[in-house]
């Protein structure tokens, strides 16, 4: 059965042509000639996603973004713009739309999002069956209770998964189904060989000879065989292909002293084949999220590009701020989200005009309570991506100050978010020592004094003692 894409422009040209181009790309493209005649035809989907301009009579995009994410949350909305306005596109953003495609229409730019559309709707389905999936697990494990060898089969399925479930890198998967493997098929010895795509061979990862493919490997059948390097001990020599989406891309080898029962084999079936979906995950989501990211930094350089006398800004407190965070200890995963809350922390100041924000002069009181909202702005800006919740929290509270005399929300102490109370230092630092337009920067020597006297009162007393302490490597 064909897609079908739901395209939605007031302008009968631009809509025969996208129509056209999608039905050559395979798709069934019914139109709509603007926002309430596309609601209308909502129900008689399924659609892959709508394509929809942002200017029509009787319905904005805008509003129609609101009324399809109403009817179905998941449906990806694709906004047709003429060229790229920032403010278009927060506005899109925060609406929901997935992406932009600009005009003139490019093939191989339709291509890509679409692609794109279908690989994020492939996550949510197979996300979906996970979920269904771990519900069915808990079923049974309940209804068979008394039945104890399925049971204990099924428990220790579950365990196999639960051993991958949260695993984020490659290389971890690959130790994991080791370990797995090894306590499965006790006295075994298990070793992951990767595929080398070049010469079609397994790469030794113990640095040996690369091995050939052996007949059936490639189809993913297991192959056991006599260990003719046996001494006695692991007589047997085991392969287990490991395939994603049925292509080969390594195997697992087992030296054991025996051969193994059919349930073992099974289980370890299972693992490859869990780790294989984990994999596909991993590499799609962060596919996703790559992209993303790049948005934001996008948006982040063209608001440093806005005003020339704070360019760099974001790029010297994210390296101001994860120098601290090194000399703070912080987690792997902590200078992460530290590295990403910096480089947007003033994502939110897209949102103030430029007769505000570019002002030379002193600002009105009105016009600071404007530039306070930056922080809730930038927060809300990122909040629709669930994966960047931490830096979300960590964007709305970086003008906070210790004593809670901060901003949006007044905390005080350690109720701010570590990594929020980092960048607030590291932020006032480079604004003290960067150039204005009304004013010099301070020398570096008055900028520590002031620093220092702002200990415990503007700044964590702890960052601010590691701060002076290592400055000179910053
Ligand atoms: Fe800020």
């Amino acid at each position: 059965m064909q897609d079908k894409i739901l395209v939605v422009d007031d302008d009968p040209g631009i809509r025969s042509t996208l129509a056209e181009l999608l039905e050559g790309l395979g798709y069934e493209a019914p139109t709509a000639s603007d926002g309430l005649e596309a609601v209308g035809l909502l129900d008689s989907g399924p659609y892959l996603c709508v394509l929809t301009d942002i200017m029509m009579p009787n319905m904005t995009g805008l509003e129609l973004i609101k009324k399809i994410k109403a009817h179905d949350v998941s449906m990806p909305v694709i906004v047709i713009t003429g060229y790229a306005s920032l403010e278009i596109a927060i506005d899109a953003m925060k609406s929901g739309a997935s992406d932009f495609l600009s005009k003139p229409f490019k093939i191989k730019q339709i291509e890509l999002i679409l692609n794109k559309v279908k690989r994020e709707k492939q996550i949510l389905e197979e996300n979906k069956r996970f979920a269904d999936e771990l519900q069915l697990h808990r079923l049974i494990d309940n209804l068979v209770g008394q039945i104890e060898d399925k049971s204990q089969e099924i428990t220790s399925l579950q365990a196999i998964s639960e051993r991958i479930t949260n695993l984020k890198g490659i290389r971890d998967l690959v130790a994991a189904v080791e370990d797995v493997t090894s306590e499965l098929l006790d006295d075994s010895e298990v070793c992951f060989y990767p595929l080398n795509r070049k010469t079609e061979k397994l790469i030794n990862p113990n640095g040996g000879k690369e091995l050939d493919l052996e007949d059936g490997m490639i189809n993913g059948n297991v192959i056991s065989r006599i260990n003719p390097d046996s001494s006695g001990i692991h007589a047997y020599d085991i392969t287990f292909p490991f395939m994603i989406e049925g292509q080969l891309f390594g195997a697992l080898k087992v030296l054991s002293h025996r051969i193994f029962e059919d349930s073992e084999n099974d289980k370890i079936a299972y693992l490859l084949q869990r780790t294989a979906e984990r994999m596909e995950n991993i590499a799609l989501y962060e596919g996703l999220y790559e992209n993303i990211l790049s948005t934001l930094k996008s948006m982040a350089m063209i608001l440093d590009a806005r005003d020339p006398h704070t360019s760099q800004h974001s790029t010297r407190v994210t390296s101001l701020s994860t120098t601290l965070g090194k000399h703070l200890d912080l987690t792997e995963d902590d200078m992460d989200i530290l590295y990403i809350a910096a480089s947007l922390h003033d994502i939110g100041k897209v949102g103030i005009p430029d007769s505000i924000l570019l002002k030379t002069g002193k600002l009105t009181n009105e016009e600071f309570d404007v530039i306070k909202k930056h922080p809730d702005l930038g927060a809300d800006i990122i909040k629709p991506i669930t994966p960047m919740l931490n830096e979300t929290y960590i964007i709305r509270h970086h003008h906070e100050r210790y004593d809670g005399k901060g901003y949006p929300a007044g905390l005080i102490g350690e109720e701010i978010p570590l990594l929020s109370r980092i960048i607030a230092l590291a932020d006032a630092f480079d604004a003290m020592t960067s150039d204005r337009p009304y004013r010099k920067g301070l020398s570096f020597d008055k900028a520590f004094q002031e620093i220092l006297r702002c200990k415990g009162t503007q700044f964590d007393p702890d960052i601010t003692d590691v701060f002076l302490e290592h400055i000179s490597e910053m």
